[in-house]
């Protein structure tokens, strides 16, 4: 298969823009880990971010960790600010696709797009915001068609493993598959686990805005998705699953809705027949249970108001009883943490008619990996980025704002997460 070539005006396959962030650091080093599945066995790649000193800090503690001295000077740094247009031009004009690790995407986001799509680079991020992501697809899918760039949403553990697991899961049952559920349940070892603050502060201000988010949903004029078989029922806030033997809540986060958009898309432009979607994630034990409804109630409140808002963004530890810290988790909090994400689909055996009763068809499938936000998150996000790079014929056929299920339908995406430890399989 044919695959994307850098050129003397666009020297890098690759520029992790916000390298220096929490998240980007282990973005940093996954290239580097994998730069030789690049184009040519060699892929050519920069960091970026505002600060040089940190962007170059970041550089020797990748050469330390991976033991690859090279990186402290092989690799190229461009200075690049958000606030300034001009050095966000220069910088998409040297890379073939920008790694977007810049957020709250809702501040800084949709500079860093104009400036991709302006300027003929493709973006990769990993945002969980729906408002930032389904704004991207307003504002820019047609101006992003008609120069042939893609701007591909929501790469990182928010909602690769959804969005992919939902096809994954269609792909292996036998029949037209009509609804699924997900179960998430995530593993700390022993020295426990927590998340950085960059995605508290995303929640946060995703949650306080969300009147917005419906105004936004209206203006693309919709018609709601055809319900195929058996209406989904939706669950409780908050119920004992069977299924994962704990408790489980409603999940909050963007999974849904890029699912959803997902499914949309492909059956606007492959017929396929669209699936039902409900995610929950399961939090454990009783105590868990009680703890998780005292912090949301508290979360909930503070959220509407701005001084709320503000304390929240000052005490994360405070408010989240630990899950959220300023500090972020440790390398060894990090390795010793896991996820699993269960389906469980419900469809239709091949001959059956969806239209004539209830499904008689069932399957489960699971996708098992390592920490989410640190770890999976950037394989997923650089394994987007070698596909776009190595399949670029299997995209769809113009550029245009996509979620990861409509990006990589018909690449070898989960083959390539199968190989790098996110490993989808049917129970
Ligand atoms: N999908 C997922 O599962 C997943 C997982 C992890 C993270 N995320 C998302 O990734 C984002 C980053 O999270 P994080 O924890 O890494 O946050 P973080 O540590 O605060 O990193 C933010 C980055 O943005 C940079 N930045 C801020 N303002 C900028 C500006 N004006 N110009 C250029 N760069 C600027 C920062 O640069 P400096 O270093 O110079 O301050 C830093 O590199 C969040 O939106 C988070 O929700 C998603």
């Amino acid at each position: 298969m044919a695959c994307v070539a850098t050129s003397s005006s666009r020297p890098y396959h690759l520029v992790i823009f916000g390298a220096s962030g929490f998240t980007g650091q282990f973005v940093v080093e996954e290239v580097a880990r994998t730069a030789s599945e690049g184009p040519d066995g060699s892929l050519k790649w920069a960091v970026a971010g505002r600060s040089k000193q940190k962007l170059e800090k970041v550089l020797e503690q990748a050469a330390e960790v991976l033991g690859k001295p090279e990186l402290r000077s092989e690799v190229d740094v461009i200075v690049a600010d958000v606030g300034e247009p001009d050095s966000l031009a220069a910088m998409c004009k040297q890379a073939v696709i920008i790694l977007n690790c810049v957020g709250p995407y809702r501040f800084y986001g949709e500079p860093v797009v104009k400036a991709c799509v302006e300027n003929g680079a493709h973006h990769i991020d990993i945002s969980g915001e729906p408002q930032f992501l389904e704004g991207m697809q307003l504002t820019y899918n047609s101006q992003a068609a008609e120069k042939g760039v893609y701007i591909i949403e929501s790469c990182g553990f928010d909602s690769i493993p959804a969005d992919m697991g939902v096809l994954y899961t269609r792909e292996q049952f036998k029949g037209t598959l009509t609804a699924v559920e997900s179960f998430l349940t995530v593993k700390a070892g022993p020295d426990g686990g927590c998340i950085h603050d960059g995605t508290w502060q995303s929640a946060i201000y995703g949650l306080a805005d969300s009147p917005k988010l419906q105004s936004l949903r209206r203006q693309f004029n919709h018609k709601p998705l055809p319900v195929v078989g058996t209406k989904l029922k939706r669950r409780g806030l908050l119920f004992f699953s069977d299924d994962i033997q704990q408790y489980a809540v409603l999940f909050m986060g963007s999974d849904p809705s890029v699912v959803k958009r997902s499914q949309r898309y492909l059956m606007e432009e492959h017929q396929a027949t669209p699936v039902q979607y409900g995610a929950y994630a399961g939090i454990g034990g009783i105590i868990n249970a009680i703890k998780l409804m005292f912090v949301g109630m508290l979360f909930w409140f503070f959220v509407k108001f701005s001084f709320g808002r503000d304390l929240l963004i000052k005490y994360p530890e405070v408010f989240s009883l630990g899950f959220f810290t300023k500090a972020g988790p440790s390398r060894k909090q990090i390795e010793g943490s896991s996820f699993q994400f269960a389906f469980h689909g419900v469809g239709y055996t091949e001959g059956q008619d969806p239209s004539l009763g209830t499904p008689d068809g069932k399957i489960r499938t699971l996708i098992q990996g390592p920490e989410s936000g640190y770890v999976a998150t950037p394989i997923a996000m650089v394994q987007a980025a070698l596909t776009v790079l190595m399949e670029p014929t299997a995209l769809p056929k113009t550029g245009g704002v996509y979620t990861p299920g409509a990006a990589f339908a018909k690449t070898t995406l989960i083959d390539r997460l199968n190989k790098h430890g996110i490993q989808f399989s049917v129970i």
